[in-house]
């Protein structure tokens, strides 16, 4: 049994392509995520070992248990990427990607493709099992390729037999990519077909969804685009199991100096590069943040032309500036 299911109820940050490098992986650990994962990376990327694969496999101690996430449709090739990881980098654990629904990846026979190839992916799963051990392997599947083809309990025992340890599932199918709704129901129906822990992903944004979604007996829960946007939804969690009680989400000022750390530590990362091409790439990750803030629109125009840890720190002041007017307004309308 992995470490973190021993009488624990592990919440995981889902791994996201772009988003979770290591300065955000760290911010969500102190936010209380206790198993995180890499970005993607190709097990032909890991052969190159090139400054991006460089990039995509660092990471701290303080992000342990950490996992690194290979995709690819070679189960040799899978097998020897994972291994050189493992003699490079010493991670906690490898994930397999059975999920990834983009073209570029499916087109390889990589990612979500493998859903409808079983034979193929036992045999990835095989290969990464052998190759990584005594390191463990966990994968991460969608429900199915398409809504008439959902397989996610026979692909889950496939897994199991391989000597997968855990499997997160997404309960979308690659032809949903991230439209409709996660189907929970089918989730719940791979919990029952299988003995190691499930961990469910898909439309989590808040301490009473993970509540209502252990009802499918889930043994931990992946957080995705939640955390994007609110990575103090982990401390949320955390604190709603211990005390039943869900705390107030953190005042506007703390949601900035949030922001503006992240940014910091991006462009201080030694990875990274200069201020402004550190700064272009955290737009999206700014509009992210502004989802849930007064006057998002306001904040996302701004964001689109944001250059420098000193704009956004301007945009901040006069945010929280305009903020504390608009609530001095409010009060003075609200009888006394
Ligand atoms: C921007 C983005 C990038 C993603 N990249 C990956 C990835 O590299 N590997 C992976 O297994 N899933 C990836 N996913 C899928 C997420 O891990 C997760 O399964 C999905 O977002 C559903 O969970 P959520 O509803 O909590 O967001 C990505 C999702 C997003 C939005």
């Amino acid at each position: 049994m992995l470490p973190w299911f021993q009488n624990k109820f592990p919440l995981y940050l889902a791994p996201m392509a772009g988003v979770t490098d290591t300065v955000f992986r760290r911010l969500c650990k102190e936010q209380g995520a206790d198993v995180v994962v890499t970005e993607f990376v190709s097990a032909e990327g890991i052969f190159r070992r090139n400054h991006r694969t460089q990039c995509y496999l660092d990471f701290d101690e303080s992000e342990r248990p950490l996992g690194v996430q290979l995709f690819g449709g070679d189960p040799a090739h899978l097998g020897e990427a994972a291994r050189m990881v493992i003699d490079w980098k010493q991670p906690d654990f490898i994930d397999i990607n059975f999920g990834c629904p983009v073209n570029k990846v499916v087109c390889k026979n990589g990612g979500s493709s493998l859903l409808r190839d079983c034979p193929l992916l036992e045999s990835v799963a095989r290969a990464v099992v052998q190759a990584a051990a005594p390191v463990p392997v966990t994968a991460k599947i969608r429900i199915g390729w398409s809504h008439d083809t959902i397989n996610a309990t026979t692909t889950a025992r496939i897994l199991e037999n391989a000597g997968v340890q855990a499997i997160a599932v997404h309960g979308r199918t690659k032809e949903q990519g991230y439209s409709g709704e996660a189907d929970w129901d089918v989730i719940a129906d791979v919990v029952q077909s299988v003995q190691i822990p499930v961990i469910g992903n898909g439309d989590l944004t808040g301490a009473m969804d993970v509540k209502r979604r252990t009802e499918s007996g889930v043994r931990g829960v992946m957080i995705g685009r939640g955390a994007m946007s609110s990575p103090w939804i982990f401390r949320e969690i955390k604190t709603f199991f211990a005390t039943g009680k869900i705390p107030p989400a953190p005042s506007l000022e703390e949601q900035w100096d949030f922001i503006i750390r992240h940014c910091r530590l991006a462009v201080e990362h030694p990875r990274r590069g200069r201020e402004t091409p550190t700064m272009h790439a955290m737009r999206a990750r700014l509009m992210a943040y502004s989802r849930g803030m007064p006057g998002a629109r306001d904040l996302r125009e701004k964001f689109s032309s944001v250059s420098s840890l000193t704009e956004l720190e301007e945009i901040a002041a006069e945010h929280l500036k305009a903020s504390s007017a608009d609530s001095a307004d409010l009060c003075r309308l609200l009888p006394a």
